[in-house]
């Protein structure tokens, strides 16, 4: 049988499992594994092959419809797993120049090896001129922290007519928000950290990959760098999938109630959210997403004001991440390499009631507004 989302997270790599069985088995905590003779079989030693990676490697791979995934320690493990290790001398790599700033920071090294690196905005005709002679473009979408979505079928198409691999950083919207693989791309990376763990207390990443000979390449990287997400870390995330689409649908639901609840006052600006109508980024993201995500953002009159908007708030935490149950929000140029406005705020809808939440937020705003 086809079973929709909901039913698909809560079953993730749960094993068939015998009487006396537990519903997800524990994790198996192993630096050395017994290995009498010759090498064989799939645990040989820790840094090779656990499976409690394998059973959470199964579980996103279901959810992102991959041929095969590899997890790893973090986001940007993953991340340099993709551009470091499918790279060569010579390539050309496309990276947005207005995502996550660690990634565009893995692209200065990527140069500083003989790589060509072309930065391009998610939106906009520079990425389709900058695909010209690419071996790997690197997608994402939603970007952060702008929150602008690119058409990931119609990039994948162009960039394929070049030969090159095109990855998607799924990060934002989650396997329940997105599918990069059945739009056309040929890998779905994230970080783990944010929404699909969702508690604040895991730092994982992941590499679903089309291909599985791509798989083998991303694997034998995570073999050699040692990159490998803890047992207890994998387990953990494991455990978190089976609510997975209970978290984001109420983080999206919270976020656009947010949205509309900032639409209507003059001391906020530039209020985006995918899923807001008239925003920019509503008609693409109807096309290809299910799930609009957590993240909301808006300006507000200066760094001050944004400060004091985040020191009103009671139910919000001034955090530097994304997707967490709890809500929380950060003025974003508070660090280097966002080009943002200084009242820039990039808020995480949490999984609180909306009313209170909302509540929260207005009575924050009405406060910095009086100074
Ligand atoms: C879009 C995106 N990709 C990758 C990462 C890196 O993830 P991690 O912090 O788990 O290394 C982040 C972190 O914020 C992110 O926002």
């Amino acid at each position: 049988m086809e079973w929709t989302d909901g039913t698909r997270a809560v079953r993730a790599g749960a094993p068939a499992g015998e009487a006396g069985d537990p519903f997800l088995p524990g994790p198996v905590f192993a630096g050395t594994y017994h290995l009498p003779g010759e090498p064989v079989g799939p645990y040989q030693y820790g840094r090779h092959a656990n499976p409690t990676w394998d059973a959470l490697e199964t579980a996103i791979g279901g959810l992102e419809g991959a041929a095969d995934t590899v997890t790893f320690a973090s986001g940007m493990a993953a991340v340099s797993a993709v551009l470091i290790g499918l790279t060569a001398p010579g390539d050309v790599v496309v990276l947005p120049s207005d995502g996550y700033p660690a990634t565009r920071s893995v692209g200065e090294h990527l140069a500083e090896r003989g790589i060509t690196v072309r930065l391009a905005p998610t939106v906009g005709d520079d990425l389709e001129h900058a695909l010209d002679g690419a071996g790997l473009v690197w997608l994402e979408t939603p970007s952060n922290p702008g929150l602008d979505v690119c058409d990931i079928g119609r990039i994948a198409a162009l960039a394929h007519e070049h030969g090159a691999l095109v990855a998607v950083d799924n990060t934002l919207a989650t396997p329940l928000g997105q599918l990069p693989l059945a739009l056309g791309a040929d890998i779905s990376a994230a970080s783990g950290t944010k929404a699909l763990t969702g508690h604040s207390d895991v730092l994982l990443g992941y590499v679903a990959c089309a291909d599985p000979d791509v798989a083998a390449r991303v694997r034998a990287w995570r073999r050699l760098t040692g990159a490998v997400p803890g047992p207890m870390e994998a387990w953990l995330a494991h455990r978190s999938l089976s609510t997975l689409h209970l978290r984001v649908d109420r983080q999206a639901t919270n976020a656009l109630a947010l949205g509309e609840a900032l639409l209507g006052r003059d001391d906020v600006s530039d209020v985006r959210h995918p899923a807001l109508e008239g925003d920019p980024a509503y008609d693409v993201a109807h096309r290809q997403m299910r799930r609009f995500g957590c993240v909301v953002s808006f300006t507000l009159a200066d760094a001050d004001t944004a400060r004091r908007f985040l020191g009103a708030l009671e139910l919000v935490a001034d955090a530097t991440s994304f997707g967490g149950v709890h809500s929380m929000a950060e003025r974003r140029a508070r660090w280097a390499g966002n080009d943002v406005a200084q009242g820039f705020v990039r808020f995480s809808a949490g999984c609180e009631d909306t009313g209170d939440l909302v509540r929260d937020v207005l009575r924050a705003l009405d406060a910095a507004s009086l100074g």
